[in-house]
C-alpha cells in the first residue's frame, strides 16, 4: 500500500473552506480524532442505522435489474419516502436497450423469390411486406415523404448506415433493404438501439437489379428478421430536490447520491441498496434544517449497466446547472460487514476519478475526523460509479466505498444478513457532516473562523478494491 502525504487545499468550487486562523498550529496529522461540532450534532444526532437498515431489507426483497419490475417498485418506494420528507420529488425515465440474444436470422421474399440477405448488426427484429421505394443513398434532407410505409432500397456509400436509417426512419419507412455499393458480398450494414426497423443487406447485382425492376412498376416484398436487436425498456432516475429560503440562497446546489439498480438476479443489499439507504435517511435528517444552498438527492438506475443513469441525469443538466453543483457525493456499498479488511474506518475510502483531492473529499476526510469514526478518511483513485459523470462536467466528485470488497460482490449472497449497522452510521455522518457544511446558511463563505471545523490533512492510498 503507498502513502503520499498531501495537504487540504482550501479552496475548491468557489467555497471558501478554511479562514485565516484556522492553520494557525499548523494542520493536525491524520488520523487524528477531533470533536464534531454542533452543526454536526444537528446531523449526526439524528442519524438512525435502524433506520437505513429497515431501507436495506425492504429494497434488497427483490432483485432491483434497471428495466424490470423489481426497479419500478424500488423506484416507486424511494419517490414516496422522498415526497414524505417533504422533497420535491421527480421520477426521470429514460430509455435502455438489452441485446436481443440470437442466432440472428432474416429473409427477404420478393415476387416470390428467396434472397439471401445480410441482417443488419443490431437490427430490429420484425416482420413486414410492403412496396419498395428506392431512396437511392438516403442521404439527409434527400429522402421523400412517400417512403411512409414502404420499404427503402438504399445504396451503400456516402454516408454511415445508421444515418440513412434514421433518415428513412423519420420518415416513416418500415423496413430497410441496404445494397452494396462494391464487389459481391453483402455482409454489411449496423443499427443503433432505437432504430426499430428491420435491416436487411443484399449485394450489389441483387440491388441493381431491384432498381431496374422498379421502374417497371410497384415491387412487393417481405422482411423479416428475428434474433436481433435491442429490447427498449425504462429505467429511472429518482430526484429530490430541497431548496433554501428565496432570500437566504446561495444558488448553489449540493448533490448526494446512490445507485437504486441491482445486477440481475441480486439482491443487491450493500450493492448498492446501502447507499440508496443512507441518501434517503440524509434526506430524512436535513428535511428540515436551515439551509443556504440546495439540497438535491438522487438515486440512479442502470448503474450496473454502464453508468446509464448518471450519464443520462448528467445529459439533462444545462451548462448554467452544472455550473452550480458544488459537489456530488456517491455512495456505493456502504455496509457490508465483510468489506475493508483490517483497515481504519471499517476501510472508508474515497475515490476520485483522477486521484486528486477535491472538496467532497475534504470535507469527507475531516468530517471523518469529527464524527464516530474518529479518523481521516483516505482517498483513492477509482471510477467504476456515478461519480464519473459528475467528474466529466467538472463538478468535484467522489465515491464512498468500503475497500477492499466483500465476497458476495456481485453473487446472490449480497443480502441483509451481511450488513453492518456501524458501518452505514458512519458513512451516513460523515457525508451528513460533509454535506451540512456547505448547506448550512453560515458557510458559504465561511468568513466566521469560529464555525468553521478544522481542515486536516489526509493520505492518498492506493488500495485496488480487489474485484
Ligand atoms: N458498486 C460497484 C462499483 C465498484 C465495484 C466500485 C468494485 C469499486 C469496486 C458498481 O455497482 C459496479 O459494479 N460497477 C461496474 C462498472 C459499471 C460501469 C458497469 C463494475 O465495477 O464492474
Ligand atoms: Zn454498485
Amino acid at each position: 500500500m503507498s502513502r503520499k502525504k498531501t495537504m487540504a487545499v482550501l479552496l475548491t468550487a468557489g467555497i471558501v473552506l478554511g479562514v485565516n486562523g484556522v492553520y494557525a498550529q499548523g494542520p493536525p496529522a491524520a488520523p487524528n480524532a477531533q470533536s464534531a461540532t454542533a452543526f454536526d450534532n444537528k446531523i449526526i444526532k439524528k442519524i438512525s442505522a435502524d433506520n437505513m437498515y429497515d431501507t436495506i431489507a425492504l429494497l434488497s426483497a427483490q432483485p432491483r435489474e434497471a428495466g424490470t419490475e423489481g426497479e419500478l417498485i424500488g423506484v416507486q418506494y424511494i419517490k414516496s419516502q422522498f415526497e414524505k420528507y417533504g422533497y420535491e420529488t421527480e421520477l426521470q425515465p429514460f430509455k435502455i436497450y438489452n441485446t436481443v440474444k440470437g442466432p440472428r436470422v432474416g429473409s427477404l421474399v420478393i415476387n416470390g423469390e428467396s434472397l439471401n440477405p445480410y441482417v443488419f448488426s443490431g437490427s430490429y427484429s420484425a416482420e413486414v411486406t410492403a412496396e419498395v421505394m428506392n431512396v437511392g443513398l438516403a442521404l439527409t434532407g434527400t429522402v421523400p415523404d412517400t417512403v411512409k410505409g414502404k420499404i427503402a432500397l438504399i445504396e451503400r456509400g456516402t454516408n454511415p448506415f445508421v444515418e440513412k436509417v434514421k433518415n428513412v426512419l423519420e420518415k416513416g419507412a418500415v423496413g430497410v433493404i441496404l445494397y452494396n455499393n462494391t464487389g459481391t458480398a453483402n455482409n454489411v450494414g449496423v443499427a443503433d438501439p432505437g432504430q426499430n426497423i428491420p435491416a436487411v443487406t443484399i449485394t450489389r447485382a441483387q440491388g441493381l437489379a431491384l432498381v431496374e425492376q422498379l421502374k417497371n412498376g410497384p415491387v412487393t416484398a417481405h422482411v423479416k428478421v428475428t434474433g436481433s436487436g435491442y429490447i427498449e425498456k425504462t429505467s429511472y432516475n429518482v430526484i429530490a430536490k430541497m431548496k433554501p429560503h428565496k432570500n437566504k440562497d446561495t444558488g448553489q446546489v449540493v448533490m448526494v447520491g446512490a445507485h437504486h439498480d441491482s445486477v440481475p438476479g441480486g439482491p443487491g443489499a450493500n450493492d448498492d441498496a446501502s447507499g440508496v439507504s443512507t441518501v434517503l435517511e440524509l434526506a430524512r435528517v436535513m428535511a428540515n434544517m436551515p439551509i443556504d444552498t440546495e439540497l438535491r438527492f438522487v438515486t440512479f438506475g442502470s448503474e450496473e449497466k454502464g453508468l446509464l443513469g448518471s450519464y443520462h441525469y448528467a445529459s439533462t443538466l444545462s451548462k448554467e446547472e452544472a455550473d452550480r453543483i458544488v459537489a456530488h457525493f456517491q455512495m456505493d456499498m456502504v455496509g457490508s460487514k465483510d468489506a475493508g479488511g483490517n483497515n481504519p474506518a471499517g476501510g472508508l475510502i474515497m475515490y476520485t476519478i483522477d486521484g486528486q483531492k477535491n472538496l467532497v473529499t475534504d470535507l469527507g476526510a475531516a468530517a471523518g475526523a469529527r464524527t464516530a469514526a474518529s479518523v481521516a478518511i483516505p482517498y483513492g483513485k477509482l471510477g467504476r460509479s456515478d461519480h464519473q459523470p459528475f467528474h466529466e462536467l467538472g463538478i468535484p466528485a467522489a465515491l464512498f466505498i468500503h475497500s477492499p470488497l466483500e465476497p458476495w460482490y456481485h453473487t446472490p449472497a449480497d443480502t441483509i444478513d451481511k450488513i453492518d449497522k456501524n458501518k452505514l452510521q458512519e458513512t451516513a455522518e460523515i457525508v451528513g457532516a460533509s454535506v451540512y457544511q456547505i448547506a448550512r446558511p453560515d458557510t458559504p463563505a465561511l468568513k466566521n473562523a469560529r464555525v468553521a471545523p478544522v481542515l486536516i490533512d489526509y493520505d492518498f492510498e492506493n488500495r485496488p478494491p480487489g474485484a
